[in-house]
């Protein structure tokens, strides 16, 4: 995307209204390959915003929904251990010979590999990686998310390190439960709290009207009353000190 209004234009072609200071925010954190931490209320279009950059870069969109006492299996990866027992057996009733250091080996293999999404987003990357709700994980586990996002690797002591060719769009939402202090350090914030005040740039398509007067449904999967309430206009005074131009009342 060449620049904000880029941004914007391309964001209101999938129904997301998004403002200069959105628009600016999020071509700067795409620019700058950082993470986006996007903090509201809930209904402020935090997560339909990661929704929409995924449908907009025509990219996956890859989600881990944090939870209280969520921890790195849950993120990273697992091993299919009922998989496991069944490739043993199979093993077994095909008699087959070799040393216990290659049967060990046989049971982790990519095959028995199951892929939690911070994992899944680098071996498929490009593609965008929604962190939702990082306020409810604990300090901990914010650290660690963390230290994988900005390393980009994950090393899997049986089968070794996975790094993401091209990084993943990294955005993390948090409706303030707790501070998520590291991640707000490690990305750029952007507060989605104030009601709609203008129009987006981008939003040049006509919200249609019923024949009443009533608005209707406006185009676009996320348009219509929850996004007309809900359109964004956000205060990213933290992220960026610039004055709010270009507003139409
Ligand atoms: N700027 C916007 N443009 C278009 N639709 C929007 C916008 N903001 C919010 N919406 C719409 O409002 C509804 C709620 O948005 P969303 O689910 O993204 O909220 P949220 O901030 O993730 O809430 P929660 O914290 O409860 O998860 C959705 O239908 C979404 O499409
Ligand atoms: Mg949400």
């Amino acid at each position: 995307m060449q620049d904000a209004a880029d941004v914007a234009a391309r964001l209101g072609a999938t129904g997301y209204l998004a403002d200069d200071e959105l628009a600016t925010v999020l071509f700067l954190t795409m620019r700058m390959q950082r993470p986006l931490l996007l903090e509201g209320e809930p209904g402020t279009g935090k997560t339909a915003l990661a929704e929409a950059l995924a449908e907009t870069l025509d990219l996956p969109l890859i989600r881990l929904q944090c939870y209280e006492g969520i921890d790195a299996t849950q993120a990273l990866y697992d091993w299919d251990f009922p998989r496991q027992i069944l490739h043993l057996r199979a093993l077994e009733a095909a008699g087959a010979e070799g040393t216990v250091e290659e049967t060990e080996k046989s049971l982790y293999d990519d095959r028995f590999l199951l892929s939690r999404p911070v994992l899944a987003a680098l071996q498929q990357s490009p593609a965008v990686l929604l962190i939702d709700e990082v306020d409810r994980a604990d300090d901990e586990f914010e650290a660690f998310l963390l230290e994988v996002l900005s390393t980009r690797q994950v090393t899997i002591p049986e089968l070794g390190t996975v790094s993401a060719a091209t990084p993943p769009y990294v955005v993390l939402t948090s409706n303030r439960t707790r501070g998520a202090a590291r991640c707000a350090q490690a990305a750029l914030p952007l507060p989605l709290d104030r009601p709609p005040r203008s129009r987006p740039r981008g939003g040049d398509r006509p919200v249609p009207r019923a024949r009443g007067g009533r608005v209707a449904r406006a185009p676009g999967r996320r348009c219509g009353a929850a996004a007309a309430r809900t359109a964004t206009t956000c205060s990213s005074r933290r992220a960026l000190r610039r004055p709010s131009t270009g507003r139409v009342p």
